[in-house]
C-alpha cells in the first residue's frame, strides 16, 4: 500500500464499525478516524462543540452537518493519517460523502472502499445493551460476546467501565430510525460509485476481522 488507504465503514449502530476500526488500525496502520468518538472526547471536555453535539446525541439525532465535517476534515489533516484512514461513523448522509468526495479529490486521492457491515435490527438492540466502554482509553466489550476478563473493569488500564448514555433502548431505538433514513441512502450512493463490499457482521469478531482486512489487503 505505497499511496494512502481511504475505507469507510458502513453499517447501523452496534454493527461492529468500532471494533473493526480499531482491529484495522493495530493490524493495518491505518489512522481510525470516529466521528461518534471526536463528538465523546468534546463532550466529556465540555467544549463548545461538545455541549453542541450533547443535545443531538442524547436524543439519537445526528449533529449537523456543518460542523460535522468541519470536525472530520481538522482531523484528516493530522500527520497519523498520512499512511490512510479507516473512517467510522462517517459519512452518514449525502452531504457528508460528497463532501468527503471533495477534500480527497482537491488532494489527487480518492476511496478504496466502503465496507458495508451487515447486522439485523433484533442482534442490533440485543449488542447495544451488552455494551460497556472504557471512559479512559474507549475500549469496547460486551458482555454476551467479548466480556473483559475483570468484570466491569477495562483489560488495558483497569478503569471501571460505563454504558454509553445513547445505548438506553428508546434511544438505541431512535438512533436505528435515523439510520435508516438518513444513513442507508448512502449504500447506493457508494454502489453506483463502485465502491460497495458487503460483509456478513453477523458472525464472530474474528471472521469478520478476516473480511475486513482482506478486503483492505486486496485493494
Ligand atoms: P457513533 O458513536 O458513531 O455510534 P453508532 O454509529 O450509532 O455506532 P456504535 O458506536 O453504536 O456501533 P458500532 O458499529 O461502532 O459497534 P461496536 O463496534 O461498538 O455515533 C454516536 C452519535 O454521535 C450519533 O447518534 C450522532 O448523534 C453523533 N454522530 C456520530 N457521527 C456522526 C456523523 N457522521 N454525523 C452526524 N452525527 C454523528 O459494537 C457494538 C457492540 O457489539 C460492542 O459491545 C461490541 O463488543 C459488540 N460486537 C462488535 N462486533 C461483534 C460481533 N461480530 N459479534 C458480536 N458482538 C459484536
Ligand atoms: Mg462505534
Amino acid at each position: 500500500m505505497d499511496n494512502p488507504t481511504y475505507i469507510i465503514l458502513l453499517g447501523a449502530p452496534g454493527a461492529g464499525k468500532g471494533t473493526q476500526a480499531e482491529m484495522l488500525r493495530e493490524r493495518v496502520g491505518l489512522a481510525h478516524i470516529s466521528s461518534g468518538d471526536l463528538f465523546r472526547e468534546n463532550v466529556s471536555k465540555q467544549t463548545p462543540l461538545g455541549k453542541l453535539a450533547k443535545s443531538y446525541m442524547d436524543k439519537g439525532e445526528l449533529v449537523p452537518d456543518d460542523v460535522t465535517i468541519q470536525m472530520v476534515m481538522d482531523r484528516i489533516a493530522r500527520p497519523d493519517c498520512a499512511r490512510g484512514v479507516v473512517f467510522d461513523g462517517f459519512p452518514r448522509t449525502e452531504a457528508q460523502a460528497k463532501a468527503l468526495d471533495d477534500a480527497l479529490a482537491k488532494e489527487g486521492k480518492r476511496i478504496g472502499a466502503v465496507l458495508l457491515v451487515s447486522v439485523r435490527d433484533e442482534l442490533l438492540i440485543q449488542r447495544l445493551t451488552a455494551r460497556w466502554v472504557c471512559p479512559t482509553d474507549g475500549a469496547v466489550y460486551n458482555l454476551l460476546s467479548n466480556p473483559p476478563k475483570v468484570a466491569g473493569r477495562c483489560d488495558r488500564d483497569g478503569s471501571p467501565l460505563e454504558q454509553r448514555n445513547d445505548d438506553k433502548p428508546d434511544t438505541v431505538r431512535r438512533r436505528l430510525a435515523v439510520y435508516s433514513t438518513q444513513t442507508q441512502p448512502l449504500i447506493e450512493y457508494y454502489r453506483a460509485a463502485g465502491l460497495l463490499r458487503e460483509i456478513d457482521g453477523e458472525r464472530d469478531i474474528e471472521k469478520v476481522q478476516l473480511d475486513v482486512v482482506k478486503a483492505v489487503e486486496t485493494l
